[in-house]
């Protein structure tokens, strides 16, 4: 009996077990902190920092099961998925590390024990094959003297294009990070004798399948050119669970081991297809388990960084649900059989199940509505396309207009042989992006390019003041020594009370100062692992190494404060009122108010509103101690702490308590009781994107303020309406009902009076070489019944043109009207062009009718007259066009 994918993943975690391993979680596919990755994409990434001698851990042996992303970056198989048998979006990744404890020869050791050992894995030896680092002398000899493997099937692998450490047995996390040579293991699935390394190279494609990386950790890449070596040795190892199962369940792709097979019958069922094999089918399976993952980890489809990719690779499962003619929403229900097959690493997923569908759901619903459109537009782009390839503008279109994620695209190109020109597509995004943030440019006053990673210590939380020393002096980004009066810069301490923007708090204000000078600091942002002071020198000079006082701003602090808490409170009594699906998407903390957006996919009312005011209200008037403590991540999560990110690897972290009602991970500064708050009001409510809703919120007494001016704009329309405020309403609706009815017989009216007025205009038509021209100026007319007007005269005369105005309160609005036999010589457009150059007003229209406006009434007379004669000179043919 073939062991079932479930029971490898335990073999491997017992073996490991049973050599002294200790057994963790793997982290979340988010990674923690770390801006060079999107996703996790190795087991190795949570103990990045352990590598790097950065942080301690009490264990020197790990074994993990880690969840894994491959869809960007350094190491991308999306592409791939489907086409080969052996990629994925996402994977399992088994892993064995050692922190400056065994290395190479156990680690090979151990691998070839539980792959070759009777008790394990049992595979036979000479299916094996192994690589190594060309220069790795001492892998190869425990391969060959230890382990007794033939020479003939240990491959040296060097490096690529001269360039030292590029080779595929040098394994990098990223482009920085710790690296190392590494020995992999391959096995050989066909049954073609394989003799020798060239034979080997040939055959690489058709018959290995690569199962294990070990990776010797000892080197840190800092930049392209620069390696370091690292403190210790350490050991990295990852073992794709997909194949190890393919191999132990005897099966030529990941594709027919028992999860895949599984949740392919599922998809199959929802089609007409039987060939279980279908490209298709496999997409899918492998879509809905990166996409299940995604979501349970808090991410939620959108158009940028994280959420994009999730975006992407469901529409991309989408649309090949399409092209196996799935006609039902689908993607949702494969959740459940997903849920079935992954065994003991269901739990995140069996946890947010409901949620999973309703967002996968959402998208699909969305998406529908121009997949079809997008589709059917593409297939007849491809038809058109002369060349063999798709330009860089229908990529583009299909992207902006329809949704169309490129990989989409060009995964259709690629099954009709169609290349795509990406380079253009990339530009045209790029321009796009270009101008929308030209668009949304507000404050970008300083370099972010200034990184200073000299810690600076924050003593800011219970102290305003405090004595430090200057360590650099940045001015128009260049590092000074000093500074001098009149000059801004920025200035960094060895400590301060000051707290540099981060996590949505908004940075301190307050001086820098001594008995000589004084600096006053406008803003606070972190460079690095340091805190930036911004601001102008006043007094004196300021150099590097003096002593200085830090003075925060407190006023301005503790408005910053409460609001902080205040988010906290309102984080905890949205999910009270919508459940656990609120999740924060960003936050501000400013002094005058904060703004909140979190995930919520149900419409918020009127009645929830004062809910969460309510709630928020009554914590504040229990004036609840708010407390900060530095716990162990278990610890935090034990207690129940909100946190973005979920396992990383035991880190101390900052949890701020405001009893059990509000937990959360957070460095920010806070109020020592809810009572500080004073006061919570929500002053805009409003939906950021779908499914991302945002609160605005003010705090104290900016709260009142608010409130007062609403009280104030109260009595003033008391005031203007005479009654008092319980009446306003009343009030007001009797005076909308009484202006429709006047409204009403005002049109009535003048409907009489244009019947009248369209008889005279007739009447006093000029006649210019048989064609009728009217113009005429109204005052205080309702400008709807100009077109009328004008719109009637065109059905009545045949050969007609007619300008009318409307002059109410020295504006004017105008009205021009051509017949469509005249358009060829005349057209409406040009005469409101022609008027509005003259009289610098606004306009525009089409050939039979345009409309326009401006102030410049003074000098309409004169230019209506001057029209007669532009017509004149356009009608010098007329007798080619006119109608009788
Ligand atoms: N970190 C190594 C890899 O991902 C083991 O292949």
């Amino acid at each position: 009996m073939n062991k079932t994918t479930s029971e490898i993943r335990q073999d491997f975690l017992k073996f490991f077990q049973n050599k002294g391993h200790i057994i963790l979680p793997g982290s979340s596919l988010v990674p923690e902190d770390d801006s060079t990755l999107l996703f996790t994409n190795a087991g190795m990434n949570q103990f990045k920092e352990i590598f790097l001698g950065q942080k301690k851990i009490n264990h020197s042996r790990v074994v993990t099961v880690q969840n894994c992303l491959r869809t960007g970056g350094k190491h991308n198989d999306l592409e791939n998925v489907g086409y080969t048998s052996k990629h994925h979006t996402f994977f399992e990744m088994l892993g064995n590390f050692s922190f400056n404890d065994y290395f190479k020869e156990e680690a090979i050791q151990y691998a070839w024990e539980l792959l070759t050992s009777k008790k394990w894995f049992n595979i036979p030896e000479d299916k094996l094959w192994v690589s190594v680092y060309k220069n790795d002398y001492e892998s190869y000899k425990i391969w060959k003297n230890i382990i007794q493997i033939p020479p003939e099937r240990i491959i040296r692998i060097g490096d690529k294009n001269n360039c030292k450490y590029n080779s595929d047995n040098f394994w990098q996390m990223g482009d920085t990070g710790p690296c190392g040579p590494s020995t992999e293991i391959f096995y050989n699935y066909s049954d073609k004798l394989i003799k020798n390394s060239l034979e080997f190279f040939k055959n690489e494609g058709n018959c290995f399948l690569e199962i294990w990386n070990i990776v010797f950790i000892e080197f840190n890449r800092i930049s392209k050119t620069k390696i370091v070596h690292l403190p210790n040795k350490c050991i990295d190892t990852g073992m794709g669970l997909e194949r190890i199962s393919a191999v132990l369940q005897n099966v030529n792709s990941n594709y027919d081991i028992d999860i895949f097979q599984e949740l392919i019958k599922n998809i199959s069922m929802l089609t007409s297809i039987k060939d279980l094999n279908h490209v298709s089918l496999r997409i899918i399976a492998d879509h809905i388990r990166s996409c299940a993952y995604i979501i349970s980890d808090n991410i939620i489809p959108s158009n940028e960084n994280r959420g994009y990719v999730l975006r992407r690779i469901i529409r991309r499962a989408l649309r090949h649900g399409h092209k196996l003619g799935i006609k039902e929403k689908f993607f949702y229900k494969l959740v459940s059989t997903l849920i079935k097959v992954m065994g003991e690493n269901s739990d995140i997923l069996k946890k947010k199940k409901e949620k999973i569908k309703k967002i996968l759901k959402m998208e699909e619903i969305q998406f529908s509505y121009t997949l079809d459109k997008g589709l059917k537009i593409l297939d007849d782009e491809i038809k058109k396309a002369n060349s063999n390839t798709l330009s860089g503008e229908t990529l583009f279109y299909l992207y902006d207009t329809f949704g169309f994620p490129i990989d989409l695209t060009s995964d259709v190109c690629r099954e009709k042989n169609i290349k795509i020109d990406y380079i253009s597509y990339k530009l045209l995004k790029e321009k796009q992006k270009r101008e929308s943030s030209r668009k949304n440019k507000f404050y970008k006053n300083y370099n972010n390019s200034i990184i200073v990673n000299d810690k600076c210590l924050f003593e800011g939380y219970n102290k305003h003041k405090t004595k430090s020393v200057v360590r650099y002096i940045f001015i128009k980004n260049q590092l000074v020594k000093k500074i001098m009066k009149n000059e801004t810069g920025i200035i960094f301490l060895d400590k301060t009370t000051f707290y540099g923007e981060s996590g949505g708090q908004i940075g301190d204000i307050g001086e820098l100062y001594n008995k000589n000078s004084r600096f006053i600091v406008e803003n606070t942002k972190r460079y690095g692992k340091s805190i930036g002071h911004i601001g102008k020198l006043i007094i004196g000079e300021i150099k590097v190494h003096d002593c200085i006082s830090s003075q925060i701003n407190q006023n301005y602090r503790h408005s910053i404060q409460i609001n902080h808490s205040a988010t906290h409170l309102l984080h905890a009594a949205l999910r009270e009122t919508f459940g656990d699906d609120v999740f924060q998407k960003g936050s501000l903390v400013s002094d005058t108010h904060l703004r909140f957006d979190f995930s919520c996919f149900k419409t918020i009312k009127t009645s929830h509103i004062q809910k969460i005011e309510h709630i928020i209200n009554m914590k504040i008037r229990d004036n609840i101690l708010i407390k900060a403590q530095m716990l162990n991540l278990e610890e935090a999560k034990k207690k129940k702490a909100m946190c973005l990110f979920e396992n990383k690897y035991s880190s101390k972290v900052r949890t701020v308590f405001i009893k059990d009602f509000s937990i959360e991970l957070c460095g920010g500064t806070h109020t020592k009781r809810t009572g500080d708050i004073g006061l919570f009001k929500i002053f805009s409510q409003s939906s950021v994107s779908s499914g991302i809703k945002r609160i605005e919120a003010k705090t104290g007494q900016k709260a009142i303020a608010y409130l007062h001016e609403k009280d104030n704009n109260i009595q003033d329309i008391s005031f203007l309406l005479n009654c008092n405020s319980a009446c306003i309403k009343d009030k007001i609706t009797k005076l909308i009902n009484k202006t429709k009815q006047l409204e009403n017989k005002i049109i009535d009216f003048q409907n009489k009076e244009n019947a009248k007025n369209i008889k005279k205009l007739v009447k006093n038509a000029n006649e210019i070489k048989g064609i009728k021209f009217i113009s005429h100026i109204f005052h205080n007319y309702e400008h709807k019944l100009l077109r009328t007007i004008v719109n009637q005269l065109k059905k009545e005369l045949k050969n007609i043109v007619i300008i009318l105005v409307n002059i109410i309160d020295n504006h004017f609005t105008i009205v021009i009207g051509v017949s469509k036999n005249l358009i060829n010589h005349i057209t409406a457009k040009n005469i409101i062009n022609i008027i509005m150059k003259k009289i610098k007003g606004n306009g525009g229209g089409k050939e039979e009718i345009a409309e326009g406006g401006g102030i410049n009434t003074k000098k309409l007379p004169i230019i209506l007259n001057s029209m007669q004669s532009w017509i004149n000179v356009k009608l010098k043919n007329k007798d080619d066009f006119l109608i009788y």
